[in-house]
């Protein structure tokens, strides 16, 4: 059966069921909630494990298979009539920051729930298996780095990094993950699990391009590069009033020193470097007395690999040339580069959104995502749907049910295309 046939027998008119999808996003928004639209659902946390068990219970029936990798990332596949074909891969995470926003990566496997619900519910056979995941930890704000499960899932980053994260209370990875096998119900398991054959992915943009040029669905080009580092400083507890500016070794003067030399650097005129310093952990933390230890992080972005390469080596020379009275040590947390998304999946994503008449157009990610790490392992793409105020990561975070419906819509037309390939 060509695409064209099957898409009129089976795509046009009503697909997905918008009020399944609706109620089932307010109840995973419920997990980790802050009362002020925005959620605390960090990974591996109580409300972190209450989300995938909830999402898992969805589909624990007969047509439906549940695995666990060995870092957390859950797999939960419908079965395919052609029993030896790779899976069509469809998710994104649930965990979020610590003052995040209750769209960031639930919209995306609320979606897929709802892809898989509505071709149970049409009794529709797909060729390829398809499978919803729950990426492990993409956030990386409680154990870094950021697109951990992802990354050791597309074999980006070593499970054995990903074994010795500890989050700032001294909690292991290891032992937290424990914990959430438990709570919900799935042993992880080392056996290698199937490799993906296409990989989609329904975000909210994070930023403010969609909705300043009225569309509705962001066919998404590609990912840009992330390295995020941690700098370690050793100095001298000493008394805030008896030391003379001589004898000080004070570690948070030397943070603040390394940030405003690093971002001096890159402030080269080029707007589109992003750099962050969103932690700073200064010890012992006492008004009267001088730091002796901080912590900071710094998080680089940029479209252009060279770029990106070259504001890295900038950064490393800026930490040996520092000569002052500290120790410094500068570890790389994790370095993707800049990411394209596959032609064919994107212009896919927008013949669907074009035959249900949305309004879209193509944009890069400003944010990284899991389809970045996936697209190592094979063709993947993603949709945007647009962010109010172009605000994420924060509990304004917003997007308008009808985008969701939306995007989960153009969604269900690809993966179920996709699926028949
Ligand atoms: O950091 C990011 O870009 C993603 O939102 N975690
Ligand atoms: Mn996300
Ligand atoms: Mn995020």
């Amino acid at each position: 059966m060509s695409a064209e046939v099957f898409f009129r027998t089976h795509i046009d008119g009503e697909t997905i069921d918008p009020s399944r999808f609706l109620a089932r996003f307010d109840e995973i928004s419920s997990f980790g909630a802050t009362g002020d639209g925005g959620l605390d659902r960090q990974a591996l946390s109580k409300p972190d494990i209450e989300a995938h068990r909830t999402v898992i219970d969805w589909f624990r029936r007969p047509g439906y298979r549940i695995n666990a990798d060995a870092v957390g990332n859950i797999f939960i596949t419908r079965a395919g009539t052609d029993g030896t074909a790779a899976p069509l891969v469809t998710g994104s995470h649930l965990d979020s920051q610590p003052t995040g926003g209750r769209f960031d990566g639930a919209l995306g496997v609320v979606a897929a729930a709802e892809v898989l619900a509505s071709l149970d519910d049409r009794a529709i056979a797909t060729r390829r298996p398809i499978q919803l995941a729950i990426w492990m930890n993409e956030e990386g704000c409680r154990f870094s780095p950021v697109t951990m499960g992802s990354a050791v899932f597309s074999g980006s980053l070593p499970s054995a990094v990903a074994g010795r994260a500890v989050d700032r209370e001294g909690a292991s990875f290891a032992r937290e993950l424990d914990k959430f096998f438990l709570g919900i119900g799935v042993k992880g398991t080392t056996e290698p699990l199937s490799r993906p054959w296409r990989y989609l992915e329904l975000h909210i943009e994070q930023g403010p391009i969609l909705e300043c040029e009225h569309s509705t669905i962001g066919v998404v080009t590609g990912v840009q590069g992330t390295i995020q580092y941690r700098i370690d400083i050793e100095g001298q507890e000493a008394h805030a009033g008896t030391t003379p500016p001589a004898m000080r070794r004070d570690a948070f003067k030397a943070a603040r020193t390394l940030i405003d030399r690093i971002e001096s650097k890159l402030e080269d005129g080029d707007c589109s470097t992003r750099f962050t310093v969103g932690r700073c952990d200064i010890h012992p933390s006492a008004p009267n007395t001088i730091a002796g230890r901080t912590s900071f992080t710094v998080d680089l972005r940029h479209p252009d690999a060279s770029t990106l390469e070259r504001h890295d080596v900038l950064i490393h020379k800026t930490i040996q040339d520092y000569a002052g009275p500290c120790g410094v040590t500068l570890t790389k947390l994790i370095n993707t580069k800049p990411v394209a998304f596959d032609l064919r999946l994107t212009n896919a994503i927008d013949a669907a959104a074009e035959r249900r008449g949305l309004a879209r157009q193509h944009l890069l990610s400003g944010a990284t995502h899991d389809a970045a790490r996936i697209a190592g392992l094979c063709p993947a793409a993603m949709i945007f749907v647009p962010c109010r105020n172009g605000l994420s990561h924060c509990p304004e975070e917003f997007a308008s049910e009808t985008d969701m419906i939306a995007g989960v819509s153009v969604l269900h037309d690809v993966v179920l295309a996709e699926a028949q390939a």
